[in-house]
């Protein structure tokens, strides 16, 4: 079977651009991708975005983007999954590569979201969940996941100050990344003294609306040494895994288990021959500080109950044993919905090559998960130092 390989990684600050469009973004991301691979052109563009209809009034992102980058007559396609946009794009680009269709594919991950009044942005982000069964009754995405907080600290006993702790995590290796959004140090006093947008989910238990793309480079190993990419910047991609679960909140077998991501990880484990414990850090969605939770539990991180223990017990820092948000997570970097898996990814790859600002030392392995919804679609990357 063909290996594939990532050679070329970029992105732009995430943040409000408001100087900037979708189409800006995402070219200028692609091209610091290029650059970064040494290349000029590609066979097929993957494009990773959820919601660019409601938020910029633009569909056929596919087209667009090629066409504003110079790509000529390539395919070009939108993948959408909800917020997992990007991780399932990067996995149609691999798909692609690995197929033997494609030999050298561009993945793009791009959304723009800061255009929208508030209560817009609102609407449309809720559009991941059910709209006939969960929209109708007024639930917007914060406040389902505002449920799954309250559910989750009422099961096993944790206060919303334990799952702070999440959130000062993000920030302080966000403040070290220089496309993070919020690039402060935060204390567990300033989450807990932030306004509640859903009780008990806290304006800092949250993820920002914002602006940004990021790109990455895929290949095999024969043509990444064909196109002369230096070796020190391959990154393997070792394994992929993706599954959906109840897009209902209340058709879920268990509210407290991300199915799909444990379903998606076991995949993507398999593939790479790794388990859990093989990892050295994990990107994972943290768009709610209870999502980091379930998600490390889902991961095999940590047991059923016992993610936010490990949060407690201070093993999710750069120098501890599971680091987590290397780069800030979707709590700091930021989270420009479509776009965040692509970032996920160029973070694995910077921490891979030993570029990362907060470097996990001598990381080898890495895993990238990214959430669509709350938890009806879920990607799992593992990625390998080459
Ligand atoms: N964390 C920390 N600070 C935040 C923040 C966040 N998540 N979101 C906004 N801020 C800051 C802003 O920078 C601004 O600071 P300033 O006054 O110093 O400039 C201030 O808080 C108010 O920002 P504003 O944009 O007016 O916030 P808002 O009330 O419109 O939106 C949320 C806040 C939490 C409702 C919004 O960010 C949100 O909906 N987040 C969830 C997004 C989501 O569901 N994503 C998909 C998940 S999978």
């Amino acid at each position: 079977m063909r290996k594939a390989v990532i050679i070329g990684a970029g992105m732009t600050p995430v943040g409000e651009h408001w100087k900037l469009g979708l189409r800006d973004l995402a070219v200028e991301a692609l091209l610091n991708a290029m650059d970064d691979a040494g290349i000029d052109k590609v066979d097929s563009l993957y494009v990773g975005n959820m919601v660019s209809g409601p938020f910029v009034e633009q569909e056929n992102l596919g087209a667009l983007i090629a066409d504003w980058a110079g790509l000529g007559n390539i395919p070009a396609v939108k993948i959408e999954a909800a917020c997992a946009s990007g991780g399932a794009a990067v996995q149609e680009g691999v798909k692609a590569v690995l197929s033997g269709l494609e030999d050298v594919v561009a993945v793009v991950g791009v959304e723009k979201m800061t255009d929208a009044w508030p209560s817009d942005a609102t609407r449309y982000l809720a559009y991941a969940a059910d709209a006939e069964w969960e929209l109708f009754h007024g639930a917007s995405f914060v406040a389902l996941n505002a449920l799954i907080m309250r559910y989750y600290m009422k099961a096993y006993g944790y206060t919303e100050e334990d799952l702070a702790l999440f959130a000062v995590n993000a920030h302080a290796n966000g403040a070290k990344n220089p496309y993070a959004m919020f690039k402060r140090p935060i204390k567990v006093e300033t989450v807990l003294k932030s306004p509640y947008v859903a009780d008990p989910l806290k304006l800092f238990d949250a993820s920002p609306v914002c602006d940004g793309a990021a790109s990455v480079i895929i290949t095999t190993p024969e043509k990444a040494k064909e196109l002369g990419v230096p070796k020190e910047k391959w990154v393997e991609v070792a394994g992929m895994g993706r599954a959906i679960d109840t897009i209902t909140l209340a058709s879920r077998e268990d509210l407290l288990v991300l199915k799909a991501a444990k379903v998606a990880a076991e995949r993507a484990y398999k593939m790479a021959g790794v388990e859990a414990k093989d990892i050295d850090f994990f990107e994972v969605h943290d768009a709610f500080t209870v999502m980091a939770a379930l998600s490390l539990e889902a991961l095999g991180v940590a047991e059923k109950g016992e993610g936010a223990k490990l949060a407690k017990e201070g093993q999710i820092a750069i120098d501890a044993d599971y680091p987590i948000q290397t780069m800030g997570g979707l709590k700091a970097r930021g989270h420009p919905v479509g776009a965040t898996g692509v970032y996920q990814t160029v973070e694995a790859v910077l921490q891979l090559r030993g570029e990362a600002p907060s470097q996990v030392p001598d990381a080898e392995i890495g895993l990238t998960q990214n959430i669509g919804g709350t938890g009806s679609n879920i990607t799992v990357n593992v990625f390998r130092r080459v």
